[in-house]
């Protein structure tokens, strides 16, 4: 069985926040964010559903594809516009999609929770899955803490795979959870997003070179194969060090931090689409796409570009 991306879009809010703007209110700086996140500035505005439409409706210009050409929208939120309904139905409505339309919330594993759902709704005879992620993070941010509001930001990526019997892009995955380190990072009902920054650091590094070196294994590669990393965008320094610790050097790995910031389930496609504008991303190439987050998450594939 084989699945193909056949198109992706993506949406940013227009508000550019920068470091400086948040130190005028902030007990911060620009040079601590940078060197302790690698993040410059970040876009702040919309929500969840409204990202989604565009980064949903820019994915299925970019495949070729009509509205009616989707079986099912699978949409990787942690921050959904209400807590019921669900944000995918209306985003279907909005993008005209006559099909089921579920959330997943794995916070920033959730593009990838989402891809792995789509592959099994293609396996089990579904077509085309549009999957999105889409956040809207800065509505949850208590904007006097200093230690979430540096990090977090809005944003939305999307992409169309396709059910393909002769063609496969997703060569394997590993995913888990574990939920006895759900406390490290929470947002409560009614309340704002809390971490324990370091403790999620270090099992973040712990979490993405394990289920890489499965991903790998089960694909038959091994890291000298990659020709790119396409991380989750949390912190500069996770990066570092998990490609240090898998042998991959830092030009093989696309940072799109540095403008985005934090966005979680969106993070990997916003990454996805700097890459490809960049002509990073070349038929018969490998990749590894690879997140974590709250739960803790994580999740990991390997992909080899089929177009
Ligand atoms: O998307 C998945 C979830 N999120 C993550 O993966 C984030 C994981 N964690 C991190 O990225 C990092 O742990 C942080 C960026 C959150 C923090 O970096 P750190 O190097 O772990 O700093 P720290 O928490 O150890 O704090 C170092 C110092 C502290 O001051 P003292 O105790 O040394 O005097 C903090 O109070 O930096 C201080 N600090 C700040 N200073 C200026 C913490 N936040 C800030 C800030 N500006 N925004």
């Amino acid at each position: 069985m084989g699945a193909r991306f056949i198109g992706w879009g993506i949406a940013v809010p227009d508000r550019v926040v920068t470091n400086d703007e948040l130190s005028l209110t902030l007990d911060t700086s620009d040079e601590w964010i940078v060197e302790r996140t690698g993040i410059h500035e970040r876009r702040i505005g919309g929500t969840a559903m409204s990202l989604g439409v565009i980064a949903g409706r820019n994915a299925l210009e970019d495949a070729g594809v009509e509205a009616k050409d989707i079986d099912f929208l699978v949409f990787a939120t942690t921050t959904p516009d209400r807590i019921t309904p669900a944000t995918a139905p209306m985003v279907a409505n909005e993008l005209g999609l006559k099909c089921a339309a579920m959330d997943v919330n794995a916070a920033c594993s959730g593009f990838m929770y989402a891809v792995r759902t789509a592959y099994g709704l293609l396996e089990t005879g579904n077509k085309r899955v549009l999957v999105i992620g889409s956040e809207n993070l800065s509505r949850w941010v208590d904007w006097s803490d200093r230690n979430m509001a540096v990090l977090l930001a809005d944003g939305a990526g999307a992409t169309v795979l396709e059910y393909d019997p002769t063609e496969n892009d997703l060569l394997s995955f590993s995913l888990g959870a574990d939920g006895a380190d759900a406390d490290l990072l929470t947002c409560e009902h009614g309340g704002y997003f809390q971490m324990d920054g370091a403790a999620v650091f270090r099992r973040a590094v712990r979490v993405v070179v394990d289920s890489a070196e499965k991903a790998l294994a089960m694909a038959g590669i091994t890291a000298d194969d990659l020709s790119l990393v396409i991380p989750h965008q949390a912190n500069i320094r996770i990066i570092q060090a998990a490609c240090q610790r898998l042998n991959i050097e830092m030009d093989r790995a696309v940072v799109v931090l540095d403008h985005y910031g934090n966005t979680s389930s969106a993070s990997i496609p916003l990454a996805f689409d700097d890459a490809r504008k960049n002509d990073r991303v070349h038929k018969g190439d490998y990749a590894l796409l690879t997140g974590f987050g709250a739960g803790m998450t994580w999740a990991s594939a390997v992909v080899r570009w089929s177009q």
